[in-house]
């Protein structure tokens, strides 16, 4: 199986005269775990904004499932938790239960209330992550790495066939970290989802992606963990660029 899922041909963003996205292309595939890392302020984030037509296309090609970017209207298909999703406040009125139901609503039509079947679909959502004892809870008297698992949860209420993930453990324990890597290979090996992860932490990414590619504001490097350990010293070394500076130090 090597259907493309998305196909992101020679894409370049700017914000004002800042140049954050350098003729970036890529390919996801049917069931492809891709880890997407990269330093602070690398354009990860702008990246996936502009995948998902968050921010418009300046320049490039983007498709999904073989449809140009602008013409695609299946988002329930794609499951999205941004960065630093887990900010509600304790005042924020709604449940974890709505919370998720809200996942449902490119399906349901703003208007329309769910019913018995997707209230199922709600709960089996939130059992996936573990959550099931705090469903009536309201989301803000929640800890940030417990509200982290509900957006997850309101990712996939929607049975996504693509899941766009933004720093999902930042703030979530080591325990429900390994847990919440688990939770993604099942849904994987079990339902095929194709995944974008982008992550600090390029043990995790390594051991548990199947692809990794490198950002800063160009694709650095694409491949799988194995090239990536291989290569990994001159991979930081290209996309991090530490160090370069001191080739042109006097002593
Ligand atoms: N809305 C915006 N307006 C102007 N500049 C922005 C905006 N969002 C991000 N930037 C700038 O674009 C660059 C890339 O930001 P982005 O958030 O994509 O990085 P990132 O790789 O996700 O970083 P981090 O690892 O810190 O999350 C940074 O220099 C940032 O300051
Ligand atoms: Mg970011």
């Amino acid at each position: 199986m090597n259907t493309t899922v998305l196909d992101v041909q020679h894409v370049s963003h700017r914000y004002g005269t800042n140049q954050v996205l350098e003729d970036i292309s890529f390919q996801l595939h049917h069931g492809e775990m891709m880890g997407l890392v990269g330093p602070n302020g690398s354009g990860k984030s702008t990246l996936l904004k502009v995948i998902l037509g968050v921010l418009p296309l300046q320049q490039g090609k983007i498709e999904w499932f073989g449809q140009p970017l602008g013409k695609f209207h299946d988002w329930p298909k794609i499951g999205y938790v941004s960065q630093k999703a887990n900010s509600f406040n304790s005042g924020f009125p709604a449940t974890v239960e709505e919370v998720v139901t809200m996942g449902l609503t490119g399906r349901l039509g703003l208007l329309h209330r769910p019913g018995k079947k997707e209230k199922e679909r709600v709960h089996e959502a939130i059992a996936t992550v573990g959550m099931s004892e705090f469903t009536s809870r309201n989301i803000g008297r929640l800890s940030g790495g417990q509200q982290q698992r509900v957006f997850i949860a309101r990712s996939l209420v929607s049975d996504p066939d693509v899941l766009i993930l933004d720093e999902p453990t930042v703030g979530v324990d080591a325990h429900s970290e390994a847990q919440f890597y688990e939770l993604l290979r099942n849904l994987n090996e079990e339902k095929q989802i194709s995944m974008i992860l982008v992550s600090h932490d390029l043990g995790a990414v390594s051991t548990k992606m199947n692809t990794i590619a490198c950002l800063n504001h160009r694709i650095h490097f694409h491949g799988n963990p194995e090239e990536f350990e291989r290569m990994r010293p001159e991979i930081l070394l290209r996309s991090y660029g530490h160090d370069v500076h001191v080739l042109h130090h006097d002593h």
